[in-house]
């Protein structure tokens, strides 16, 4: 396993009178090339999760460990699990501050040593594998990009340390469905094609459905459910328990299950489509669904 996260808790403002548990006793291991999402109601701790992953927050109690290396330590040891684990944060755009798109993805491998052709290769390939062009904007403002671009500029300011884990907090919160698609796409040509582990946190149950296939919830803290994708979209009430919202594909799924028709959970439209094709035309009843 590749990285291991070992019975955590975290207190923000520990010992004052405002602290906030925000991880009580988590325990999860991420294996390389797996795909895993992090779902849970506002202020669950996912964000405070993912932070553990590559050692910019330290667990006050439990451990996490990153290809063998506990992330308490520090210097070189530290530097090299950051380069490892990419955390990409919510809302990334906020915290760009260099004049250029080539600047901006630059700062992290220049930061580790790499300069002239190797760098201007390294930020070619970065900005390519999000999908941007890197003659028509390497020299652009970042501020000048759509939110979309932007976003991507920030991803690729991560990919260009080229991690083996691309932790994304909310990569598609505030962009529109073009964005949103062309991001999803992008990553999970990055999964193919590098064998990246991705671990991504979101509240969008159809980004899930395209690009994980493992889901862990947290609540208030802790792990309340962790295990495969479908498994998880099986169950409505236990969904809804945690606060996530089914899709609009999901909910016509269990529309049908109510009837009684045991259609699987699917996690496309065209698996939804076979499923009644299969399931519910077979039977050539007339069924009256309401969405
Ligand atoms: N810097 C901080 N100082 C104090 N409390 C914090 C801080 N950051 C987070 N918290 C609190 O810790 C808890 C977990 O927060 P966290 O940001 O990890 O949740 P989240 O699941 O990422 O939420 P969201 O879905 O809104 O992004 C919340 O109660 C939050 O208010
Ligand atoms: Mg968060």
């Amino acid at each position: 396993m590749f990285i291991l996260v070992e019975n955590v808790s975290f207190t923000y403002l520990a010992n004052t009178p405002f602290a906030v548990q925000a991880l009580q006793g988590v325990s999860l291991t991420i294996s390389r090339g797996e795909s895993v999402a992090i779902l849970g109601r506002t202020g669950c701790g996912k964000s405070t999760l993912v932070q553990h992953l590559n050692g910019l927050l330290v667990p006050q109690e439990g451990r996490v460990v990153v290809d063998g290396v506990d992330t308490r330590v520090r210097g070189a040891a530290l530097k090299e699990i950051r380069q490892k684990v990419g955390l990409v944060f919510q809302y990334p755009e906020d915290q760009m501050f260099e004049e250029t798109v080539f600047r901006e993805v630059a700062f992290a491998p220049r930061n580790m040593g790499v300069e002239g052709e190797e760098l201007e290769a390294r930020v070619r390939w970065a900005m390519e594998a999000v999908g941007l062009n890197y003659e028509a904007l390497k020299d652009k403002s970042p501020f000048e990009l759509s939110g979309g671009q932007m976003r991507r500029v920030a991803i690729a300011s991560i990919l260009s340390m080229k991690p083996e884990v691309l932790v994304l907090d909310e990569p598609t919160a505030g962009l529109d469905p073009q964005g949103r698609t062309a991001l999803l796409e992008r990553l999970q040509d990055l999964r193919r094609q590098w064998g990246l582990t991705v671990v991504l946190v979101s509240h969008n149950v159809e980004d899930v459905a395209r690009i994980a296939e493992r889901v862990v919830v947290l609540e208030r803290g802790r792990v309340a459910f962790d295990g495969p994708v479908r498994e998880f979209f099986a169950y409505e009430h236990r969904m809804r328990q945690y606060g996530i919202i089914p899709s609009p594909l999901l909910r016509a799924a269990f529309l049908l299950r109510a009837r009684g028709f045991e259609v699987d959970p699917p996690l496309t439209p065209l698996e939804l489509y076979r499923e009644i094709e299969e399931k519910v035309l077979v039977r050539r009843k007339p069924c009256s669904v309401e969405v």
